[in-house]
């Protein structure tokens, strides 16, 4: 198959990548987007800060842009992200204790309500864990308002739309020697023991030379598949793009019968919240990247 999203269906999976509604308007984007992809994930539209400006006052404008393109383009859509420290209003930053909580959980379900049974997966929970070594939880106004937040946003989201993926989504989690790894595992372990609605782990992969990539990535991918999740890889972006490094990422997935799929975090470098990294698949004329054909290659030989 000749691009990303059919290459990767032949194996019942999807190729996506973030969409931002501020360039839907770029046809050069909308061509190779179009064309490669068959998932797509809003980069900032369906986030706290864009769907509830305002307490109680919900705009789905950006993120039903997206949407509709999405749709209209025959492609899938992954929800991001409903309950995450950053990119909070104002309103809900200034927020604590039992008001946060009611207030995340009306927002779970006024987002979920608009888009019921029009999203395949859901980030519902972002970025819950600290960095470094300690396996803690991050600290945050969610945080403090409970330790039980995580699970009280996956028993809320399964109500609201019973039909979609709930996800916990991180970034640094794909190296399993690392504490944070481990610790998102102990809770998505737990989270199953005791019947936490939790269907899936979003893997961001944002490797860079500080967060490098490592094939124990794929123990990773195998050991939570092996907890009764799906996975995904989720934000792909790999500093300077090295094609090797992106087609070990493409066959760590294909070699999880559980790895949903994987999306990249952006269409051409230009478009990258990394530009200077040139991280992605395409360069910023549009052309395809060495990156590109090695990830291609990897899916058709699947
Ligand atoms: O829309 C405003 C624009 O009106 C204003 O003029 C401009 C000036 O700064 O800012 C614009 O908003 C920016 C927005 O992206 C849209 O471009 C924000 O400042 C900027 O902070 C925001 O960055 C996003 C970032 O999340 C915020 O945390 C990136 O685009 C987005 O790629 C990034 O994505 C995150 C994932 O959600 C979670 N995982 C990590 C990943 C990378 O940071």
């Amino acid at each position: 198959e000749g691009t990303l999203g059919a290459a990767a269906a032949q194996s019942g999976r999807y190729f996506g990548a973030a969409i931002a509604s501020g360039r839907l308007g770029d046809p050069a984007y909308t061509t190779i987007a179009g064309r490669e992809f068959n998932s797509v994930t809003p980069e900032n539209e369906m986030k706290t800060d864009a769907t509830e400006p305002q307490q109680g006052r919900f705009d789905f404008s950006a993120g039903d842009r997206v949407h509709d393109w999405a749709v209209r383009n025959g492609k899938r859509v992954r929800g991001h992200t409903l309950a995450w420290h950053s990119q909070q209003p104002a309103w809900m930053q200034n927020l604590g204790g039992g008001a946060l909580r009611q207030a995340v959980t009306n927002h779970i379900n006024g987002v979920m309500a608009h888009y019921k049974g029009r999203i395949a997966q859901w980030d519902v929970v972002n970025e819950a864990f600290a960095d470094g070594t300690s396996g803690a939880r991050r600290d945050s106004n969610l945080q403090r308002s409970g330790n039980d937040w995580i699970e009280v946003a996956f028993r809320t989201a399964r109500a609201a739309d019973p039909g979609a993926k709930l996800c916990y989504n991180d970034y640094n989690i794909e190296n399993w020697t690392w504490a944070k790894t481990q610790a998102v595992y102990s809770m998505v372990r737990d989270f199953k023991q005791r019947g936490v609605p939790i269907d899936c782990v979003g893997f961001q992969s944002h490797f860079n030379d500080d967060s490098p990539y490592d094939s124990n990535f794929r123990t990773t991918l195998r050991s939570f598949a092996a907890l009764g999740v799906d996975v995904a890889v989720t934000e792909l972006d790999v500093q300077g793009a090295p094609a090797a490094v992106y087609a070990d990422v493409t066959n760590d997935c294909l070699a999880v019968p559980r790895c949903l799929g994987i999306t990249v975090w952006g269409v051409r470098d230009t478009d990258s919240w990394r530009a200077e990294q040139s991280p992605l698949l395409f360069d910023g004329n549009g052309n395809k990247k060495p990156a590109h054909t090695s990830v291609l290659g990897a899916l058709n030989t699947a």
